[in-house]
């Protein structure tokens, strides 16, 4: 919150010999309190101003005063940065609760359209599936709070190949009554069943790429056969994202493009990129494998809906950028998507955002066995613990139920979003469910104890006149950095860091509350509303994340 305001006043201080945004990157805040909140190195200004950097600072040192900053010492070419606490107290409490300056994020004011979840019919929802849904929601609800206008698709692969095997198979083997009464269920084992059955019957993939066909023609049979398949899968992934609290502006699938590949086609003809090669249409790209583009019997493919897909979102969403969470399996791809958005001279952002997989022993974890059933079995698992935790901690609860699942969400997510997108890590919910630790658990249970102390009072809180004391400061200190921590998220695409940020305001809370009394006691108006405000403010951060907190657990 402050460290703008100390920046111009070093910029001042130096008249204009370094710029603001150098000034910006080089101030930080020293690990050991002591030193201050902020620190400024000068060693770089020696050759610039012939003086040692000892002599630098202590002469920058006299010539800076700002309001905030109580003092400035010079330690071995080291200006530390001692804030006023007293003032500051009341500005970060005042300022916890509004939006940032609007000119503070750079996302302020961008369209950004985030593709994410995008799992396939017939085909497993896998745990790369989850990790994007759980990722590209958190990010649409940060990139939101940035004041971008943020357009969440969810891009279903329900258009390709698999689904001439999968009316293959069914033609073959399935049965209407049981695909509707368990759809997931049935289409996959009829998906596996056409895999199995292709291994000692070959033709059978001849005859799955004729229905393709005829699917791509319009006929139909196959059209009628699509169209139900599609829609008892939607109705079962909805109950998923229901319960996960996932929600998204639309869900124009792979096969809402159908009736705009021919655009593609021509204009990549127009422009003459495309190319006849080996007995399949496509774009020489520079240091990449060519992009496939449409195969000889003219069957599309997925870089195809996905070139459609973009142009769609450039020309109807006016998208200044265009955000893919999809794991990094598929990098080559996007590199791909992004090369012929430059050849074509798209001036919208196409951003792939990776992330690494989730392990089990080690291994990644694998849905193969049963598609998105086994999620909701991993779900209800993960519940089921909550569940016995919350009656060993707190048998008089009430709604244990309704809480557990609130739990579960929290302990799936947190666990997610915690983790530098680019790793993998290890699903386990002994892990996931400590209420210790840097667990969504560990947030939530804090935040309930807050709002114990809070049940507990009858004061007014509100409309008081703010006193500050000491030991409040490194819980007021913690929450003066939310806004920087929320801009930081938003442009790595790291909702970690608001995990990070919020585990460490329940860190300091915790610490402070083990050392206070807060009811009854001196000052206990102001110390309830600090207690009001993190309680505000975590509710929010988690909020973020896609995570509801609960009263009381
Ligand atoms: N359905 C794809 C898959 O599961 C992911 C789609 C990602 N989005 C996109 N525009 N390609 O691999």
């Amino acid at each position: 919150m402050f460290k703008k305001e100390i920046a111009e006043g070093i910029y001042a201080a130096l008249m204009g010999r370094m710029s603001k945004d150098e000034i910006m990157s080089k101030l930080e805040v020293p690990a050991d309190s002591s030193f201050g909140e902020f620190s400024f190195p000068t060693f770089t200004l020696a050759g610039m101003l012939k003086k040692s950097p000892k002599i630098i600072a202590e002469e920058l040192s006299k010539d800076i005063k700002l309001d905030i900053i109580s003092e400035v010492k010079a330690v071995n070419g080291f200006l530390n940065f001692y804030i006023n606490r007293n003032d500051a107290a009341e500005i970060i409490l005042s300022e916890i609760e509004k939006n940032a300056p609007e000119d503070f994020y750079n996302t302020s004011g961008q369209t950004i359209v985030i593709d994410y979840s995008s799992p396939n019919i017939a085909k497993p929802f896998s745990m790369g599936h989850l990790r994007a849904t759980i990722l590209g929601d958190s990010l649409a609800r940060i990139l939101k709070k940035t004041g971008a206008d943020v357009i969440g698709i969810n891009h279903l692969g329900d258009w390709g190949t698999q689904f001439g095997k999968l009316i293959t198979a069914y033609k073959k083997w399935g049965s209407e009554e049981k695909v509707s009464k368990n759809p997931i269920k049935e289409l996959f084992e009829l998906y596996q069943k056409f895999h199995v059955e292709a291994e000692s019957t070959p033709e059978l993939e001849d005859e799955a790429r004729q229905a393709f066909s005829l699917l791509e023609q319009g006929n139909d049979v196959q059209m009628k056969l699509w169209n139900w398949f599609r829609e008892v899968s939607i109705e079962s992934f909805e109950v998923l994202y229901k319960r996960l609290g996932i929600d998204f502006d639309y869900i124009q699938g792979e096969s809402f493009y159908n009736d705009k590949l021919s655009d593609v086609n021509q204009l990549l003809e127009r422009k003459k990129l495309i190319e006849f090669d080996q007995g399949a249409y496509i774009v020489r790209l520079n240091k990449l494998p060519p992009a496939l583009i449409k195969k000889r019997d003219g069957a599309s493919l997925y870089i195809t809906r996905d070139i459609a897909a973009m142009l769609h979102r450039v020309k109807h969403f006016q998208a200044d950028q265009i955000l893919y969470v999809v794991g990094q399996e598929q990098s080559v791809h996007f590199n791909q998507l992004s090369q012929i958005s430059d050849i074509l001279n798209i001036s919208t952002d196409i951003e792939h955002v990776p992330f690494g997989l989730i392990l089990k022993n080690g291994r990644k974890m694998s849905t193969r066995k049963g598609s998105v059933i086994l999620l909701d079995d991993i779900i209800r698992d993960v519940e089921h613990h909550a569940l016995n935790i919350i009656a060993e901690k707190n048998p008089d609860l009430k709604n244990k139920e309704n809480i557990a699942s609130h739990i579960t969400d929290a302990a799936v997510k947190f666990m997610d979003l915690k983790h530098d997108r680019m790793n993998s890590y290890e699903f386990n919910i002994e892990d996931m469910l400590r209420f210790d630790g840097e667990t969504g658990v560990y947030v939530m249970y804090t935040n309930s104890r807050i709002q114990s102390i809070l049940r507990k009072t009858d004061r007014k809180i509100e409309g008081t006149v703010f006193k500050f004391d000491e030991n409040m400061w490194p819980v007021l200190n913690q929450l003066s950095k939310y806004h920087a921590a929320v801009k930081e998220a938003a442009e790595k695409r790291m909702p970690s860091e608001i995990c990070k940020y919020v585990i460490k305001l329940c860190r300091e809370f915790n610490s402070y509350y083990a050392k206070e009394r807060i009811i009854h006691s001196n000052n206990d108006i102001s110390k309830l509303y600090m207690l009001k405000m993190v309680s505000n403010n975590i509710e929010e951060a988690m909020s973020l994340l896609g995570i509801k907190t609960v009263n009381e657990m």
